[in-house]
């Protein structure tokens, strides 16, 4: 019987020097085939607003949209770690709130741990989950949630003073007992900075390198949008267009009489 992986499997990696893999999810096949792939996270995003649920951004997500998601990618996986992503204003108005919501991740979904976005203004949340033995994974830079208050999505800590605030954020995101700390939009030698100063991995998204582990959005990778791939991912497929090539077959056999053949027919 195979293992789920766990914080113990990730700091050995670390520890090791062995990149760590993550990536997103939202579905049980898709997890299915990433998990066949020894991904060592899968990530239940809140990028889900976007990639699935056709919202602008990741703020109209619901616990109950992401509860239901990651459940079904859960399901779907065997092995890798599985990481509800806490939508907005499901743990920032409280610490209580935060421990009812996130303790439903672990008791309803499946999930593995939970992820929160911010630094030193949340590090007491991260306290209060850790303290009540939910792995949390923190996520420090662009904060999509904060959409609004950043401005949009830029690079963060370009100038001496956010960079500072960003490595006091990843300290203090440590401290609270985060398992590991994701970097998003970060330049690469700020975010090789956050690294070597810290002892738990950093896992990038648009931080470069360096960082210990990568994490990127599995549409993205998969040329699933043919509008807009983000500067940080690379497409290592088109699988957009190949979906449109077999659907318009598909419809133009059927147009033609040519589906469903013989084989496809019962007698
Ligand atoms: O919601 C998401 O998909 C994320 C990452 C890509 C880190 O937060």
């Amino acid at each position: 019987m195979s293992r789920k992986t766990g914080i113990r499997d990730i700091h050995k990696r670390y520890r090791e020097n062995q990149k760590i893999t993550a990536l997103t999810a939202y579905d049980a096949a898709m997890a299915k085939i990433a998990d066949d792939c020894d991904v060592d996270i899968l990530l239940v995003g809140d990028s889900l607003g976007m990639t699935v649920l056709g919202y602008e951004n990741t703020l109209p997500v619901t616990l109950e949209q992401s509860l239901h998601h990651t459940a079904a990618v859960a399901r779907g996986t065997q092995k890798a770690m599985v990481i509800g992503d806490m939508p907005f204003l499901t743990y920032q108005i409280s610490p209580e709130q935060a421990l009812r919501n996130s303790g439903r991740y672990l008791q309803e979904a499946g999930a593995a741990g939970v992820k929160l976005e911010g630094g030193e203004a949340i590090a007491p949340t991260i306290g209060r989950l850790v303290g009540a033995g939910i792995p949390v994974l923190g996520h420090i830079g662009i904060l999509p949630q904060s959409v609004l208050a950043q401005g949009g999505y830029r690079v963060q800590g370009r100038d001496p003073e956010t960079a500072k605030q960003l490595l006091a954020d990843a300290k203090a995101v440590e401290q609270a007992g985060a398992f590991a700390i994701v970097l998003e939009g970060i330049p690469r030698q700020l975010s090789r900075e956050i690294t070597e100063s810290l002892d738990i991995p950093t896992i990038g998204i648009g931080a470069g390198p360096d960082c210990d582990g990568q994490i990127q959005v599995v549409h993205d990778l998969l040329g699933m949008f043919d509008d807009f791939t983000p500067r940080h991912a690379r497409r290592y497929a088109e699988l957009g267009e190949l979906i449109r090539q077999a659907l318009r077959q598909y419809c133009q056999e059927v147009r033609d009489q040519q589906f469903p053949g013989p084989e496809q027919t019962f007698e």
